[in-house]
């Protein structure tokens, strides 16, 4: 009996230990300060964010048309987040954007632009599975980047 209970707090003390360990490392929010932040000016932000969002209006789009097998939709919203979505920028912001962030956003534009190809008749699934791995890139790249004001 009283090995049970001694058992049971010794379990209960590491799994706080273990706790307040993994807290004290990671905080709540510690992946901010591994971010690689890029400093814009505030319009140049905004275009960025504009387009993140114009970028998250097409998934719904997509989703939309996919829940209601409009495959229309579907390749429409999936062609404005494609290649034409990147074709005005303006070069001195694009001078600011590092590389690496520069093709993960254009390989992204290019993979909405495959996407829309050959949408008719194409398994849903298949569809899904390909905007999961585009999402890897959206995902990956917020983890890696944050946008800050020139001051
Ligand atoms: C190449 C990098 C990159 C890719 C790829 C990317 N984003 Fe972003 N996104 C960012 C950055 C950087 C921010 C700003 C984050 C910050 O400053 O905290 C952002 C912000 C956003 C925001 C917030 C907009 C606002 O008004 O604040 C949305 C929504 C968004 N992204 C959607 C998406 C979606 C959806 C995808 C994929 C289809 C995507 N992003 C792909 C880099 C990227």
């Amino acid at each position: 009996m009283w090995k049970k209970i001694a058992i049971g707090s010794m379990a209960l003390w590491i799994i706080t230990i273990s706790y307040a360990g993994y807290k004290f490392k990671y905080g709540n929010a510690e992946k901010v300060d591994n971010r690689v932040a890029i400093t814009l000016s505030v319009a140049e932000k905004d275009v960025v964010l504009g387009e993140m969002r114009l970028l998250l209006e097409g998934l719904q789009g997509i989703i939309s048309g996919l829940s209601n097998s409009d495959f229309k939709k579907v390749e429409v919203s999936a062609r404005g987040n494609g290649m034409v979505m990147a074709q005005d920028v303006n070069p001195a912001l694009m001078l600011k954007l590092p590389v690496e962030f520069k093709s993960v956003g254009m390989g992204v534009h290019k993979a909405f632009d495959d996407l829309a190809e050959n949408i008719d008749g194409k398994d849903v699934k298949i569809i899904l599975r390909e905007i999961d791995s585009i999402m890897d890139s959206c995902v990956g790249c917020h983890l890696t980047y944050k946008l800050e004001i020139e001051r």
